[in-house]
């Protein structure tokens, strides 16, 4: 077991997201009930649990997609994430990767990063000035964090699939994010794209924290972090993988599916 997996969640000072109590319903339905969600500071954690748990619905309350009804929801010890907006909240440095990508096709991967790193300045802008230097070897640093540093003139259309959701992390990282939230990264991809990913996944942490959504029980066994297991918009168990797959509720409801 990591050190990941054996820190109690709970207790630290440096506890980085802060989800207390947290219910959001629609029509009716509670998709996230009662949800208590801790994640340290520079960990790397995987929340699995089966369709519909609540666990897309998780990443948009703290993105600010979706309100809650109830709860707490605090970044960094101090910033209330339920007083701002999404773009508010990116800027307070969390960044979030949905499943499916969605890179420029038509442009070239540093193309791709350019615009990323020129966030909410206006293209317009940014075509006109240009880079400065910093943000020229933070591109080119991210582009070989993820293995795309040949890739640099090549258009993202020819890129295959899992080089696209490394582009995609790319584009985050050149923001600088503490805060990473990745839904599904592995799906579509090959044993050796997920391979390549587990690994990325786990440089990040420490850096960054990084919070991944997956469903692929294979990948997030070999990440070998602290999971935490939804259902109902709830926490069912969190611990190393093989303590939740031990737990009899966890069995039960994957296998009740
Ligand atoms: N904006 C919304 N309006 C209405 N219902 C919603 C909305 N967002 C989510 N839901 C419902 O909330 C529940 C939780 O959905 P969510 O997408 O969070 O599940 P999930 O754990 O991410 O599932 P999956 O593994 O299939 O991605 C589902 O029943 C879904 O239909
Ligand atoms: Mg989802």
């Amino acid at each position: 077991m990591n050190d990941a997996a054996s820190l109690d969640s709970q207790s630290g000072a440096d506890l980085l997201l802060f989800m207390e109590d947290v219910s959001v319903s629609f029509d009716g339905f509670k998709a996230i009930n009662n949800l208590n969600f801790y994640v340290n500071d520079g960990e790397l954690r995987c929340v699995i649990g089966p369709n519909g748990a609540g666990k897309s619905t998780m990443m948009d309350i703290i993105t600010g997609k979706t309100r809650p009804d109830k709860g707490v929801v605090t970044f960094a010890s101090d910033i209330n994430l339920l007083e701002l907006d999404e773009p508010e909240i990116a800027l307070a440095g969390i960044g979030r990767k949905f499943q499916k990508p969605t890179v420029f096709e038509a442009l070239t991967v540093f193309q791709n990063l350019e615009l990323a790193v020129a966030g909410d300045r206006s293209p317009f802008a940014l075509w006109r000035h240009g880079l400065n230097p910093e943000q020229r070897d933070s591109i080119e640093e991210v582009a070989s964090t993820v293995a795309l540093t040949d890739q640099m003139d090549s258009l993202a259309k020819i890129l295959s699939h899992g080089q696209k959701q490394w582009l995609e992390i790319a584009m985050l990282l050149v923001q600088q994010p503490r805060l990473l939230l990745i839904d599904e990264p592995v799906a579509g991809m090959t044993h050796q794209e997920m391979e390549r990913t587990g690994q990325l996944l786990t440089d990040l942490a420490g850096k960054h924290t990084v919070v991944v959504v997956e469903h692929d029980m294979e990948f997030v066994r070999s990440l070998n972090t602290r999971v935490t297991v939804l259902h109902q918009g709830s926490v069912l168990a969190e611990g190393s993988m093989a303590s939740v797959q031990n737990n009899r509720e966890v069995i039960q409801v994957y296998l009740g599916e």
